[in-house]
């Protein structure tokens, strides 16, 4: 008897194991697509996910929910793209670190964060690097910008596509910023890059790099005074609910952000349905920046009618010369010099 209620067990839990492991149904896990094999159709559904810091209605967000339904729809329903707005899955250092660790599939990020994975990246944070943006496009869709994903790759990252935040402005508490003297001693949020920490010291303030999970509060509670993003974030975060009460158009980055998925994911996906993933990824960049400038005028519009102040005549000339010393810092002084030639 006792024989048979072993055998008995034994065969279920044969079964149970049998299920787990042939996926193949809707919200399936992590572990599903963790089991994927090299080719063909092998009935299995992959379940990607995507991770990224900014609300549910903002480009980086919209170019995945694009990415995701066509690539479903090219895939037969094989790879099924989970988008994950808010840092809900890690801000975006996490996520980063999470790429190179296998742990995520895809992401959407401010390049500033993945310097700290892929150093060659730091260049493109040096501030008022590009004269423009169709300078900064041509430079990132060239020679350079496969340079650049050369290098993340050797990291465990693919880079998919270039896109953008849009240029990042001061925002403050205390007082109209016009010129670099008006900064001095302000207390301000900047991302985890050591270039922005540099140039914001150089500029006479006192920064604090923290993830932007942790920025919003830190402006609530008068922790920091200011924080720099463009117009979009502003907006979107309601940061005149924080305290911010003066935008100045600084511009002192073009803040460059890229579609990414993780190396060991891209291997782990049969053949047919990699390229795909990789082929739609591509697309999305040039999509998500015409989107960021769509939206950039009227994320101005709607700061100025909830009362903050707009300072819109910078020269930022004075700005532009104090933080010229950051540029020595750049560890790839060729690139660097590279992508100033390139705009001459
Ligand atoms: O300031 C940042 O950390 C980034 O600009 C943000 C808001 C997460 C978007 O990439």
């Amino acid at each position: 008897m006792k024989k048979n209620w072993t055998l008995f067990l034994m065969i279920i839990g044969m079964l149970v194991l049998a299920a787990c492991s042939s996926g193949g149904s809707g919200g399936d896990t992590e572990e599903d697509s963790d089991s994927g094999s090299s080719g063909g159709d092998d009935g299995e559904v992959y379940v990607l996910q995507a991770g990224h810091s900014l609300p549910d209605d903002h480009p980086y967000h919209l170019g995945f929910l694009e990415m995701a339904e066509k690539v479903e729809e090219r895939t037969d329903g094989r790879v099924k793209i989970e988008v994950f707005p808010f840092s809900e899955i890690g801000a975006e250092r996490e996520l980063t670190e999470g790429m190179t660790l296998g742990t995520v599939d895809l992401v959407v990020s401010s390049t500033a964060p993945v310097t700290n994975f892929v150093p060659e990246l730091a260049v493109l944070d040096v501030p008022f690097l590009f004269n423009d943006r169709e300078s900064a496009v041509e430079i990132l869709e060239g020679e350079i910008g496969d340079e650049l994903f050369a290098a993340m790759e050797e990291q465990g990252i693919i880079g998919l596509s270039w896109a953008e935040n849009g240029y990042r402005h001061v925002t403050n508490a205390i007082r109209p910023i016009e010129k670099p003297e008006d900064l001095e001693g302000l207390k301000i949020r900047v991302q985890e890059n050591e270039i922005h920490l540099a140039a914001f010291e150089a500029l006479g303030t006192q920064p604090t790099p923290m993830a932007w999970t942790e920025a919003l509060t830190a402006l609530q509670q008068g922790v920091v005074d200011a924080q720099e993003n463009p117009a979009i974030v502003a907006d979107q975060y309601k940061l005149y609910d924080s305290n911010q009460k003066y935008m100045t158009l600084t511009g002192h980055v073009y803040s460059v952000a890229i579609y990414m998925m993780s190396k060991d994911t891209y291997e782990r996906l049969p053949e047919d349905l990699r390229d795909i993933v990789v082929e739609e990824g591509q697309k999305i960049g040039a999509m998500e920046r015409d989107m960021i400038v769509e939206m950039e005028q009227e994320s101005i519009q709607t700061l100025k009618d909830n009362g903050v102040e707009i300072i819109e005549e910078v020269d930022p000339a004075p700005f532009q010369e104090i933080v010229s010393s950051v540029y020595d810092m750049v560890e790839h002084q060729d690139l660097l010099q590279r992508i100033l030639d390139a705009q001459k």
